[in-house]
């Protein structure tokens, strides 16, 4: 351990009390000045720390992102994870793909203050610059053929919307297939993506990543966005931003490891789009029906205005109105 995380690990346990730099350095037997220095560091980084004269140093608790208070708040079930956080990534998707390409075979969970580069589904960007918001992406190493993988995009969704029912009482729907509102509102968009073995014709990795505007307010959305993308907050919660990501954590390993495969129905009681009327292009042409279902592999089965049915990958087709 570093000076810095010793210093910062005392914080915690100290936090809102008042230690004075000569206090400190003798508990991790350095100078007054490294201590100040590591202060420094630590306030760079987004803590918040006091500095009250002739008294010493207050650490103020606040919804910093450290990988200690998301590994404190998760469950057995969940495997052991390589935590990295960011202050600035290009896309932490394209990071951890990288890694998956380079050879990291262990679980990682990457999580970044800020992305200049982040990406939704088909190519398009996703704008990283909430208040607070959280963006992470998750790998895992599989193995397996695509056909005997679960969707990931949704369970991960089902994950995310029970984390934030249970942590905060509010309750999001889902709009097919991985996009989460709140108050009609968009504040939430998961992108899944897949590493494969041509040899072996198998999955090699996974790598899921979440974007949640966690805190955002209303004059902080761009005006011409203001009608269809929201936050889960609009002001500071008690919830810190470690608590939830720990939480969708411990809700995505449940629901992974659940036989009954449970978060297909979750997903379905949460679903924004069944028995409404959907619109969707399909090679070149406008279609619309009703959302009818969501099949066992996610896909979205719509009753065509023109009669018949058809089932809707979610890898090809997006919703363009939903009524
Ligand atoms: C969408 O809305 O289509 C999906 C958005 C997914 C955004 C997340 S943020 C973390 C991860 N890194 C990315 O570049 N994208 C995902």
């Amino acid at each position: 351990m570093t000076t810095k995380e010793k210093l910062l690990a005392i914080f915690l346990k100290q936090a809102e009390q008042p230690l004075s730099g000569e206090v400190l350095g003798k508990k991790l037997n350095v100078s007054r000045t490294a201590v100040w220095k590591a202060i420094q560091t630590l306030k760079k980084e987004g803590h918040l720390i006091e500095s009250l004269p002739n008294v010493g140093y207050v650490y103020l608790p606040s919804d910093t992102i450290l990988a200690s208070e998301i590994l404190k708040n998760i469950g057995t079930h969940v495997p052991q994870l390589t935590i990295q956080v960011e202050k600035e990534v290009t896309s932490t998707n394209d990071l951890l793909k990288k890694a998956s390409i380079d050879g990291v075979d262990q679980p990682v969970l990457l999580i970044a203050e800020n992305q200049t580069k982040g990406r939704g589904r088909f190519g398009r960007d996703f704008i990283s610059n909430a208040e607070k918001g959280i963006y992470f992406s998750l790998l895992l190493n599989v193995q397996k053929k695509f056909n005997e993988l679960p969707s990931y995009t949704i369970l991960s969704a089902a994950a995310l919307a029970a984390a934030i029912e249970k942590k905060t009482e509010k309750n999001c729907q889902i709009k097919w297939v991985n996009d989460l509102y709140y108050q009609n509102k968009k504040i939430a968009g998961i992108l899944s993506e897949a590493t494969t073995d041509f040899e072996t014709q198998s999955i090699t990795s996974i790598v899921i990543g979440v974007g949640l505007n966690f805190l955002m307010s209303p004059a902080a959305i761009p005006t011409e966005l203001q009608e269809k993308v929201g936050s889960l907050f609009t002001e500071q919660p008690e919830i810190t931003r470690n608590q939830l990501i720990a939480e969708f954590l411990n809700q995505f390993f449940d629901m992974l490891q659940d036989k009954e495969q449970n978060f297909l129905t979750e997903y379905r009681q949460r679903s924004f789009v069944l028995g409404k009327q959907v619109t969707f292009k399909q090679q070149g042409k406008i279609c619309r029906g009703v959302a009818k279902a969501i099949g066992n592999t996610g896909e979205l089965i719509v009753t065509l205005d023109t009669g018949g049915e058809v089932a809707l990958s979610s890898g090809e087709i997006s919703l363009s109105s939903i009524t």
